[in-house]
């Protein structure tokens, strides 16, 4: 894009565009390391032609495509068009991809090499120079973790210019608490932590950040949440797909670490947190590593795992989790997990948090329910509240974006008798507005240099201080693989664990 170049036709609301509001990034180059990978066709391309699409890229920018796949500029943008037709939320338009496409340059190179090195810098400094970009670089490290170290250290050893820097790193973040210091160490030899963005895309998910406007921008829901009033908190994270063509990387990290250590545990510890000062990166991530750091369960009995068995998942019969391509036919990694936690802190003493994410489950839905405690006296006969269940404050995730309250309310009639209802807020009706992928912000994010949704290095190590905790347990006895068929809930034990306490998992 040229700055002299007419501004793409707006074809949506103001109202969706409310990103737009926000200060424009200053020019700067955009380094994709892992350009031909996954990661890159299905979220980053789509993700920035649709801050192109609404004009939320800085004015002046390249992106520099890096991977070890042979191709040129041609080649990768022709592959990156054929990604976005097929993976962006809007329509393909021609003029928006005519302003993009000639900004995207592509590097050839296993990185191992000094020449791969030297050939990058080259082309980044020549993007700086015609463009005018002041030296501003934004590295993308969307590569496996054993890459991080020769990329890091090359990155490292050429900061010293004019500009800003600053290096995103995907996940996974380590593989246990150990790896992910070492990790850390390596970050920090080159770069500052306010350089740093660690990526949870959970935490650019729209609705997720609406848990924070639900919590702090409304009076009434702040004075009840807390263990006076919720009884137990429930967090779903179900997904019906099974491991895609992923094995290698699944077979090593299984459920406990693909979803529970990250994503997971950042929804428990924003719903958990206290209010921050203010919505800066500091005040937010200072909030949540203190729920953190008081995070426990109350021992191995409290997490139960699980690996799929053949089933049905939408009608279509799915083969079992041993049987995916590069799974060992006898691997005990676990696609499901449920636990009972308990955050130790004033507000939430003795209130359980009962989580569970799987892969192959009945369909996918990730969702936070808050279950209050039923009325002290009900000043009704027993039998008029017979279809009445406690109140449940559910925050949909995705998919249906939206929060529901259950509250009970008369049957029409002429005795007594009180159902549950719903009371519903949904996105798509009350915005009638697309949905913007975490992605999308979060690179925004980065280039504006606002940290307050990627996570700190403390807040990574706790994570894994859980997950390190839990994993030691499992290695003493082997689980009796597979214990739920695809297309299910999970596994038996999984209710048992709620049972036991007198609960059950929410209905579907
Ligand atoms: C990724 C996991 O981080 O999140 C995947 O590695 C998972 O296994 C995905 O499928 C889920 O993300 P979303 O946004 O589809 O809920």
């Amino acid at each position: 894009m040229t700055e002299t170049a007419q501004p793409v036709e707006q074809q949506t609301s103001p109202l969706e565009e409310g990103l737009g509001l926000r200060r424009t990034p200053d020019p700067c180059t955009l380094v994709i390391f892992g350009a031909s990978g996954d990661l890159t066709h299905k979220k980053l391309m789509p993700a920035l032609y649709a801050l192109m699409y609404r004009r939320l890229m800085p004015t002046r920018f390249a992106i520099v495509g890096v991977a070890r796949t042979e191709g040129n500029d041609d080649s990768w943008r022709a592959d990156m068009e054929d990604a976005v037709k097929k993976y962006a939320r809007d329509g393909f338009r021609q003029d928006v991809w005519d302003e993009l496409a000639p900004s995207m340059r592509y590097v050839s190179t296993d990185f191992a090499d000094e020449g791969g090195e030297d050939r990058l810098e080259q082309m980044v400094e020549s993007c700086e120079q015609e463009k005018d970009l002041g030296g501003n670089r934004v590295y993308y490290l969307a590569v496996p973790p054993p890459a991080f170290p020769t990329i890091v250290d090359a990155l490292g050893k050429r900061k010293d210019r004019e500009g800003w820097t600053r290096l995103i790193v995907e996940k996974p973040f380590g593989h246990d608490l150990a790896s992910a210091r070492a990790l850390n160490k390596l970050l920090w030899a080159h770069f500052d932590e306010r350089e740093i963005f660690r990526i949870d895309h959970y935490l650019g998910k729209e609705t997720v950040q609406n848990m924070l406007a639900l919590r702090f921008a409304n009076g009434i829901f702040e004075p009840v949440w807390n263990r006076q009033f919720i009884d137990h908190v429930q967090i779903t994270v179900a997904e019906s797909i099974g491991i895609e063509q992923r094995a290698g990387y699944y077979e090593q990290a299984g459920a406990i670490r693909d979803i529970f250590q990250n994503h997971l545990l950042q929804l428990l510890a924003l719903t958990a947190m206290e209010p921050p000062l203010d919505f800066t990166a500091e005040s937010v991530r200072n909030e949540k590593v203190k729920v953190l750091k008081s995070l426990h369960t109350p021992g191995p009995k409290s997490v139960v795992r699980g690996q799929y068995g053949r089933g049905f998942v939408e009608g279509e019969e799915v083969p079992a989790y041993r049987e995916e391509a590069g799974v060992a036919p006898d691997s005990v990694t676990e696609t499901y997990v449920a636990a009972k936690l308990y955050v130790d802190n004033w507000r939430w003493a003795d209130t359980p948090f009962y989580v569970r994410m799987g892969k192959r489950l009945a369909r996918r839905e990730t969702t936070i329910a808050l279950q209050f405690k039923r009325a002290p006296h009900p000043p009704f006969e027993e039998t008029a509240t017979e279809g009445l269940r406690p109140n449940v404050l559910l925050i949909h995730v995705q998919p249906d974006e939206g929060v529901s309250l259950a509250i009970g309310a008369k049957v029409p009639g002429q005795g007594m008798q009180i159902r549950t209802v719903h009371m519903d807020f949904l996105y798509g009706g009350a915005f009638r507005t697309g949905m913007p992928e975490a992605y999308e912000r979060l690179i925004l994010d980065v280039m504006l240099g606002e940290a307050t949704l990627f996570t700190r290095a403390d807040e990574i190590e706790e994570q894994w201080l859980l997950v390190d905790s839990i994993v030691a347990a499992w290695q003493r006895d082997k689980p009796g693989f597979p214990n739920y068929a695809a297309g299910t809930w999970g596994p038996p034990s999984a209710d048992d664990l709620l049972h036991r306490d007198g609960r059950s998992w929410r209905r579907h």
